[in-house]
């Protein structure tokens, strides 16, 4: 390779490396613009335009941050009673892995097990309400 040539490959790497770069900042910039909307409508509150499609579903929609927050944190949320803590991702793979999975989990907290009461206390929580607040609170997939 002469010299020329050297001196022509650098810039187009340093070149190619700022067009990554600047396609990351504008993938940044339009997610920090889409931020406010996806927190408002994924914490549950208020989600304007939303208001018509809850009411729809009864207006009672059980989401897994209310299924938690009115069922399993009186518990998950400190530990009480020996119960693995909401984010203890440690204390969640260790049952997952005794149980065989997300689903052996949700079968345990169906029928209860020791001082966890059957449903977690939610009685009318479908399984999937119940296995999407095991998802939360235990971050397995
Ligand atoms: C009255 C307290 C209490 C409430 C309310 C409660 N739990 Fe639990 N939960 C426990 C305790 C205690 C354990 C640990 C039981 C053990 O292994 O001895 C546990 C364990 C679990 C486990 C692991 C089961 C296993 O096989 O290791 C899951 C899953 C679970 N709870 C889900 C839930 C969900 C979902 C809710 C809310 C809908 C909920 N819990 C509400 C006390 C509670």
């Amino acid at each position: 390779m002469n010299l020329i040539m050297k001196m022509l490959a650098v810039p187009a790497t340093v070149l190619a490396l700022w067009a990554v770069n600047a396609q990351a900042a504008t993938n940044d910039e339009i997610a920090k613009r889409l931020e406010p909307v996806g927190q408002v409508c994924v914490q549950g509150k208020e989600c304007k335009g939303m208001e018509v499609a809850a009411s729809a579903g009864g207006g009672d929609a059980k989401t897994p941050d209310s299924v938690i927050a009115k069922h399993c944190n009186a518990c998950h949320g400190t530990g009480l009673l020996g119960a693995p803590k909401v984010g203890d991702a440690a204390a969640w793979g260790e049952r997952a892995k005794k149980e065989g999975g997300l689903d052996g989990l949700l079968a345990k907290a169906i029928s209860g097990i020791n001082a966890m009461p059957p449903k977690g206390t939610c009685a009318d929580c479908s399984d999937a309400d119940l296995k999407g607040a095991i998802q939360k609170m235990s971050g397995l997939k």
